[in-house]
């Protein structure tokens, strides 16, 4: 169910997109970082970005979030051209890099993002409760974050990137270098949210996670190699399990004869 605050900004129906990607490129110099990339997240869904190291799933997040400008296409966030004030009140973002101020406290951070986003007060009081909860770190908020283990560091991350109650979530490989059992718990963190009415943009190199998720974009050497719901890319494969799904579409692209197709190969 949307909780009655989320429902409180002029939200689309269910299945509206938040994200509209048109034939974005990215390029550094000679490297096409995003290749003619076209997708669309929509309302409510959990969606996972999926692709090696250096596929462009950071850059991707980056151009949506506005911290990088396209070389050409467009890549709006909910209806606007980023980086836009209105709209990223309403988006949180956890990076591959943490944010956190390692000498002051779980709830000082916490605090602290809360203030960059003009909160205090009761609601920002309100909120920190909430996203301790939530990643169930209640009883850890006076603690430094030096004092935490590396796990209990990304649960702060997420509780900091949650903190405005924001209705787009981009998780940029949240569970890279944590153990399995937390990788699970994260993933529980993840559909609590998405129950609750948030919209989830996440990337992962971690084929096994792309189940979690409602539809899946595959991304090798900047370009979009499939978009589908897991169990359509799987069926359409003919394979088993993912990591033998993401090799039928990487071989089906480089057999693709199209111009861009040959420019993405290194
Ligand atoms: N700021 C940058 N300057 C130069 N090259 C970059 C920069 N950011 C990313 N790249 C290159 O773009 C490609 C995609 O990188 P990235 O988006 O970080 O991939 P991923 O997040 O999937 O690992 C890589 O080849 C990377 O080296
Ligand atoms: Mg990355």
């Amino acid at each position: 169910m949307v909780e009655s605050s989320l429902a409180d900004t002029a939200q689309p129906a269910d299945g509206a997109a938040l994200v509209t990607v048109r034939r974005l490129v990215k390029t550094f110099g000679k490297t096409r970082a995003l290749d003619d990339i076209s997708m669309q997240v929509y309302a409510g869904e959990t969606f996972g970005l999926i692709g090696p190291n250096g596929s462009g799933k950071t850059t991707l997040i980056r151009t949506l979030l506005g911290i990088a400008a396209p070389t050409s296409g467009e890549a709006l966030l909910l209806g606007q051209r980023m980086p836009n004030r209105a709209v990223s009140s309403q988006v949180g973002y956890m990076s591959q890099a943490s944010v956190l101020y390692s000498d002051l406290s779980v709830r000082e951070n916490l605090a602290f993002f809360g203030a960059l986003y003009g909160m205090r007060g009761k609601r920002l009081a309100q909120r920190i409760a909430e996203t301790l909860s939530l990643v169930d770190l209640a009883d850890r908020r006076g603690v430094p974050v030096s004092a935490l283990s590396g796990g209990m560091r990304q649960r702060v991350s997420l509780a900091a990137a949650l903190i405005h109650q924001p209705r787009v979530l981009f998780l940029d490989e949240p569970t890279v270098g944590i153990d399995p059992e937390l990788r699970l718990e994260f993933w529980d963190y993840f559909a609590r949210l998405n129950q609750q009415g948030v919209t989830i943009l996440v990337s992962t190199h971690t084929l096994e996670e792309a189940t979690r998720c409602h539809r899946l974009a595959l991304l090798r050497f900047g370009k979009l190699i499939a978009l589908d719901t897991p169990a359509a890319l799987l069926a359409a494969s003919g394979q088993q399990d993912f990591d033998h799904a993401f090799l039928y579409y990487a071989r089906r692209d480089e057999s693709d004869p199209s111009p861009a197709a040959r420019m993405a190969q290194p």
